[in-house]
């Protein structure tokens, strides 16, 4: 076991550009003789528990200070002698100092004396301590600092929605580093790795399994497996928590009932809880998702959702656990022909009512929005509602509604227009962050969780990218102040280098990143317009309608919108303190970025920019798409400044996308055109001069096929094979000026066979490429917007005349289906 992890801080240390380091990849930082000088000669460890968070610091200084300077410390367990690093804890710290005492996981850095003190009010915040030591080092800071640092709020936890037979819901980075067929994986290095990347986040806290729970979890191999779970964890100052299924004591134990009020089922989960305590006498908690989404839970049998969540919360207390109870509690039955019918009012008609009633070891874990992690919601209004209740805020790490982490999308900006908002509680300042630690209604307990999903994949996420989100969601969780553009710096800086241009570039992609996002799938307040019966991947704004889920547009031929006031509507608005439910009641002082969340509106209404929202949706759109185009420019500049295998892995990231901002865009676009029959002012919607459309070349073994929906392919066709065995071939004479041109070939990736399609100029082979981009989003079987992408070959010189012909060979049940084929001047996105 010990040798085990000693091994593995050993191992460790070999490092490659695959991201599996994370920003803990400790590159070497320029340092000169005088420099070096001043680089302290030895650590100092104030505990010689292996499996101690303080011990596991000074491993971790040792290890970056040899990475980033190439300097080996002796790491000393003893005395506190001149020109060393000392971490510890204050309480084992006894040479002399006058710093106040920081608060529970806080921690005191001090470089200014012939010390460097790292002292922690415990050992996790001794950690957390080295870990923004070695930051500043890894970022070439030699600033001489004396500061505390205390934590925002007690509960900065991670929630993984990770199943037993090792797949993940909503996970885009390959399966489980936890579970495998149906117990706890063997392995568990890369779970390792995890927690140590959330210790240098400040995480103290992770729930390992889904919230869609599976009751074979309390099976003992598994309790026992938890057990080594949190072995691995415990190092790191990270407690495991775990999600229960409510039906548990029926499903798996054998119990007649599952009712909240029946002794039977009270005397077992608190023997549930009993078993796991004795093999992980520290467990965090619990996190339950009950009469939500088809799962069990008190509503069942008529219980209210508080006695339901103080069972568990009861049978917790001799532990000092604690019960997450999710407020994500809806009808998903919901009639759209009723105008007040509102899937938004859920969570305050639900909880409200039981302010005061929940045990003070529960905790209310409430989604940033009212429906869920879309692109833009309005604050959640139970945060302002539960003055007895204390709540924790849930943000989603993992990209579901926001491009499954092949879209770069940096969501701390969406994230803070939920933190800043202010509710106006009681006529006072009242922002969402001062509500989720306690501080607004005075509450002992709250906090922050993220859906973050990491795989086995060594990316973490699937993505270089998108881990700024997860380092930026630890950073926000410690201090909700600090700026978003400053989070993304130091993580750039510890991810890429410090290179200006480096820094300057991926900083712009980044904070362009959601405001492009929103531009090319939802304005105005107007949700993801993805399909959220289906993949919650690409663009189908009809599935939002005319079902019982309640994420309603209520768009038709005049007029957009969910009109939520309480005058006419379903009276959403009345849900927040006065002067915020006046805000949004009145359609002149609602933002226009939240117009249609709270407004039916015509498709003429005017803005207050002055546009209409039709034209908003069609300018936006084009914008936004040009800005995703404006990405893969940003990042080639930096092709000599990162690694091959990041710069390209990157690279090809950023090209599907700018190719899906352009199916997004036609899409959304598309749809409304023909809804609303009002053309684009610009004339771009439905002109597309550069095109020539699949179905209008000459075709041999292919056919033409109707897409469904219609908008997820130009001019609603697209060809397939005419079998599945056999190539097809389409070709075209050309008739445009000489010249060069990029070649755009819009076709569809579906899930069930690579298909291999080759173009070619007269007798020239341009290219070839296959249906088999494994970018992680969830695939889909059909020709639609999830499957609809493009390829480019670039600087291609073409004359009239020339033979422009494809070749596409299908395989399996994916027909090599073409959409069209764009000839773009430089500088021209279509
Ligand atoms: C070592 O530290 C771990 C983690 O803090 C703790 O659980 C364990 O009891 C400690 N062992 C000893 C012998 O103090
Ligand atoms: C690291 O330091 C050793 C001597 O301590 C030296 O031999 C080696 O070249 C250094 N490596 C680098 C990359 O500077
Ligand atoms: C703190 O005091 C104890 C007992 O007086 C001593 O054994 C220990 O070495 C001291 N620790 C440091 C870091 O000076
Ligand atoms: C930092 O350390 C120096 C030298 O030990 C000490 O004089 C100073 O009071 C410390 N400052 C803080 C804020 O702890
Ligand atoms: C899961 O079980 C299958 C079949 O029994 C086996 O091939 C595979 O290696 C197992 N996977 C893990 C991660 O244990
Ligand atoms: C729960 O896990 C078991 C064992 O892995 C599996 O057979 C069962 O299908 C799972 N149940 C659900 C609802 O996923
Ligand atoms: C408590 O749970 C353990 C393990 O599941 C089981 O063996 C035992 O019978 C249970 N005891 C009671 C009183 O239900
Ligand atoms: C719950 O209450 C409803 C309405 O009062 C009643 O029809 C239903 O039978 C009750 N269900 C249970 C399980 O008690
Ligand atoms: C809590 O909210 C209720 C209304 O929901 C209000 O009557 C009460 O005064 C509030 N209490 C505090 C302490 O704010
Ligand atoms: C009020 O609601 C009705 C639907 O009940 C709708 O038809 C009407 O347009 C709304 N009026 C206004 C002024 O928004
Ligand atoms: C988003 O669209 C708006 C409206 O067309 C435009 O003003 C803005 O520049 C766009 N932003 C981005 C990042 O694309
Ligand atoms: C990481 O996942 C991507 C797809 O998301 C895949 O292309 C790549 O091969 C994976 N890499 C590893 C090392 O698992």
């Amino acid at each position: 076991m010990l040798c085990t992890f000693l091994l593995y801080l050993l191992c460790a240390i070999v490092a490659a550009e695959n991201g599996s380091q994370g920003w803990l990849r400790y590159a070497p930082v320029s340092c000169e003789k005088a420099c070096q000088d001043a680089l302290p000669s030895s650590v100092v460890v104030l505990n010689n528990n292996e499996t101690s968070p303080v011990y596991v610091a000074g491993q971790e200084l040792q290890r970056g200070i040899q990475r980033i300077f190439n300097k080996t410390l002796p790491v000393n367990y003893g005395d506190c002698a001149a020109s060393s690093i000392i971490v510890g804890t204050l309480g084992d710290y006894n040479c002399t100092h006058n710093t106040p005492e920081p608060d529970e996981d806080g921690f005191v850095l001090n470089t200014t004396g012939d010390t460097v003190q790292l002292l922690g009010q415990n050992q996790r915040g001794a950690l957390y301590a080295a870990f923004e030591y070695l930051s500043m080092l890894a970022q070439g800071n030699f600033s001489r600092v004396a500061y505390t640092s205390n934590p925002h709020a007690p509960i900065r936890w991670v929630n993984e929605w990770d199943n037993m037979d090792g797949s993940i819901e909503r996970g885009y980075a390959g399966p489980s580093i936890f579970f495998a067929n149906g117990t706890v994986a063997e392995d568990l290095t890369r779970a390792r790795d995890y927690a140590r990347l959330l210790a240098s986040i400040r995480i103290n806290g992770i729930i390992v399994n889904n919230v869609n729970a599976n009751a074979t979890l309390l099976e003992a191999r598994n309790i026992d497996g938890l057990r080594r779970i949190a072995d691995v964890f415990r190092p790191y100052g990270v407690q495991i928590g775990i999600s229960l299924n409510f039906a548990s004591p029926q499903d798996f134990g054998g119990l007649d009932t599952f009712d909240s009020l029946n002794p039977s089922v009270v005397s077992w989960w608190e023997n549930v809880t009993n078993q796991i305590y004795q093999r992980v006498p520290d467990l965090a908690g619990y996190l339950v998702k009950a009469s939500s989404e088809g799962q069990p839970g008190p509503l069942t049998y008529n219980r209210t959702l508080a006695e339901g969540a103080n069972v568990f919360a009861r049978a917790l207390q001799p532990h000092d656990g604690i019960l997450m109870f999710r407020a994500f509690v809806y009808d998903n039955n919901l009639n759209e022909s009723s105008w007040t019918a509102d899937r938004a009012n859920a969570a305050v008609d639900y909880f409200k009512p039981l302010d005061g009633e929940f045990e003070e070891n529960v905790i209310v874990q409430i989604k940033y929005g009212p429906i869920d992690f879309q692109v833009r919601e309005p604050a959640s209004p139970l945060f302002a509602n539960l003055n007895r209740t204390n709540v924790a805020i849930e943000l989603q790490v993992t990209q579901e509604y926001l491009g499954q982490q092949c879209h770069l999308v940096y969501l701390p900006p969406l994230w803070k227009t939920v933190l800043d908002f202010d509710l106006q509680v009681d006529g006072k300042v009242s922002p969402v962050r001062d509500v989720i630690p306690g501080k607004t209604f005075n509450r002992p307990l709250g906090g922050w969780t993220a859906v973050v999903n990491v795989g086995t994949n060594t990316t973490w996420l699937g993505s270089h990218l998108a881990m700024s989100n997860l380092y930026a969601y630890g950073r926000l969780a410690w201090d909700p102040i600090v700026d978003s553009e400053d989070i993304l710096q130091d993580w750039i800086r510890l991810t890429f280098g410090s290179d200006q241009h480096v820094l300057d570039t991926i900083t712009e992609m980044s904070m362009a990143s959601w405001p492009a996002y929103e531009n090319y799938t939802g304005n105005l307040g107007e949700q993801t317009l993805t399909d959220i019966i289906y993949t919650h991947y690409g663009p189908n704004p009809a599935s939002q309608d005319n079902n019982g889920w309640g994420q309603w547009t209520r768009a038709d031929r005049q007029g957009i919108g969910m009109d939520r006031t309480v005058n006419n509507g379903t009276g959403y608005s009345g849900q927040y303190p006065a002067e915020v439910a006046q805000l949004y009641e009145d359609i002149d002082t609602t933002p226009d970025d939240l117009l249609l969340w709270f407004h039916h509106v015509n498709y003429t209404y005017r803005l207050h920019s002055g546009k209409t929202v039709i034209q908003h949706f069609y300018d936006a759109h084009y914008d936004g798409a040009e800005t995703a185009h404006s990405f893969v420019d940003m990042w080639e500049s930096l092709r000599d400044k990162i690694d091959q295998e990041r710069y390209n892995d990157v690279l090809a990231r950023l090209i599907y996308q700018a190719g899906h901002s352009i199916v997004w865009r036609d899409a959304i676009t598309n749809f409304y055109h023909n809804l609303s029959g009002i053309p684009d002012e610009m004339q771009r919607v439905g002109h597309h001069p550069w095109r020539i459309e699949a179905e209008s070349m000459t075709l041999s073994g292919y056919e033409p096929y109707a897409v469904y929906p219609f908008e997820t392919a130009s001019n609603a066709t697209a060809i397939i094979t005419s079998s599945n065995s056999t190539a097809g071939m389409a070709s075209t004479t050309l008739s445009i000026p000489s010249g060069t041109y990029n070649l755009a070939i819009n076709y569809y990736d579906l899930h069930g066979g690579e298909s291999l399609w080759t173009v070619y100029r007269n007798d020239d082979q341009i290219g070839q490429w296959t249906g088999d981009t494994k970018l992680g989003h969830i695939p889909s079987t059909y020709l639609d917007g999830h499957s609809a992408t493009r390829v480019t070959f670039r600087d291609i010189d073409l004359r009239p005349g020339d033979v422009l012909w494809i070749v596409g060979e299908p395989d399996g049940t994916e027909p090599a289906p073409l959409d069209y084929v764009a000839l773009l001047p430089g500088g021209v996105v279509d």
